[in-house]
């Protein structure tokens, strides 16, 4: 990890996962691949569905689903009475559910933020090594050290990080709320200090103007969306709109017709105008694109063109492993407890209730700048 001139911390996240017998061609998420799970045939899915929605009812759960993970644990969630939506959605909502366990596919941080929310509940996941690179990219012990280094900024944090890393934060943020929230920081002359997203935390420099110093980390599948290939696309298809999610690299957001999270690109899809879109996120999110916009077309952005390898399909490998079978098999042992030390918790908590709170009020129609308590360095 280097230190580059303008503070931006370069992050080699993919080294954690990598082989030491492998070849430089090879997939650094084999061991991911290598764990998503086998589609069950007609019958076995029917009866796996069957088995967990008797389940939930037996153990008093709910399934928390992000849109990124199989259609089946999309559509099984809202079925059951549970959600599939945005990762500051899949927080508010397990955290206001009265279940006793939620049930959360997605990846790591995700059912660490439900369990900092809900420490009385369990938490349970279906592959508990569902991770992220922004969350690999960015250990805790090089974070501390960087806060440390810029000890007059406010630190904010994007939510595809470790509870550790969220505890020395003083501002937890989401794709969803990232711009309002350094927006009113900016408003009240704070300087940032922003990890571990250097896509996403670009755009919110581009857009706010805020002084932020960053972390260098990415998202090895939104990295990938390629604008050359994406300008050839849309020359193909003039009419259609280009929705992007902002973990993707500058030149693609500088194309979008909207920029967003994962359900403001769900809202420009539904509202826009439009017959044809293209789409620079996770292929998760087609399944909910396409069944609540039956009329509409939507074509996935290109990654890597023809030099295309198995690391640049758009989707994770990670939010791949959520598979029905092990939903099933945690909803009956209890297995796959998601644990965080409480005093942790307890610390990590504090900024992602601010966000909750700011993202509340907001909502509520106040204004954004009144809603930043003064916290002060780190
Ligand atoms: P959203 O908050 O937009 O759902 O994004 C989460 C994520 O991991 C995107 O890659
Ligand atoms: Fe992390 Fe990217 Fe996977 Fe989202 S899509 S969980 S940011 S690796």
């Amino acid at each position: 990890m280097t230190a580059t001139p303008n503070s931006v911390m370069d992050v080699e996240y993919e080294q954690p996962l990598q082989d030491a017998t492998a070849s430089a061609s090879v997939c650094a998420t084999k061991h991911a691949w290598a764990r998503v799970p086998v589609e069950p045939g007609p019958a076995e899915r029917a009866a796996l569905k069957d088995k967990i929605r008797r389940l939930l009812k037996e153990r008093n759960a709910v399934m928390v689903s992000h849109y990124y993970v199989h259609p089946d644990l999309q559509d099984l969630a809202e079925e059951t009475g549970g959600i599939v939506s945005d990762s500051l959605e899949m927080a508010r909502f397990g955290r206001d559910h009265p279940a006793t366990t939620l049930l959360v596919s997605g990846v790591r941080f995700m059912g660490e933020t439900s369990k900092i929310l809900s420490p009385e509940k369990h938490v349970l996941m279906p592959d508990l090594d569902a991770t992220c690179s922004l969350d690999l990219g960015c250990p805790i012990d090089e974070f501390s050290a960087f806060c440390d280094a810029h000890p007059d900024r406010t630190v904010v944090v994007y939510a595809n990080t470790s509870a550790a890393v969220k505890a020395r934060a003083d501002w937890l943020v989401t794709s969803s709320c990232a711009l309002e929230i350094v927006r009113a920081l900016k408003e009240k002359g704070e300087k940032i200090l922003w990890a571990p997203d250097r896509h996403l935390g670009g755009y919110i420099q581009r857009e706010t103007g805020a002084d932020m110093v960053m972390w260098g980390g990415s998202c090895i599948v939104h990295d990938e969306f390629k604008a050359f290939e994406l300008q050839a696309l849309m020359k193909a298809h003039p009419g259609a709109k280009v929705l992007v999610h902002p973990e993707s690299p500058a030149d693609v957001v500088a194309l979008a017709d909207a920029v967003g999270s994962t359900s403001a690109i769900l809202k420009a899809a539904r509202e826009m105008d439009a017959h044809e879109f293209i789409v620079a996120t996770d292929n998760g999110m087609m399944h909910k694109l396409r069944t609540l916009n039956p009329g509409k077309l939507f074509l996935e952005a290109p990654t890597a063109g023809n030099s295309a390898t198995c690391k640049s399909c758009a989707h994770c490998p990670w939010m791949a492993m959520n598979g029905l079978a092990d939903v099933a098999r945690v909803l009956e042992t209890g297995a796959n407890e998601i644990h965080v030390d409480p005093a942790l918790g307890r610390r990590a908590r504090q900024p992602i209730d601010r966000m909750l709170a700011f993202t509340a009020a907001l909502k509520a129609g106040q204004v954004a700048g009144s809603l930043v308590p003064h916290i002060g360095a780190a």
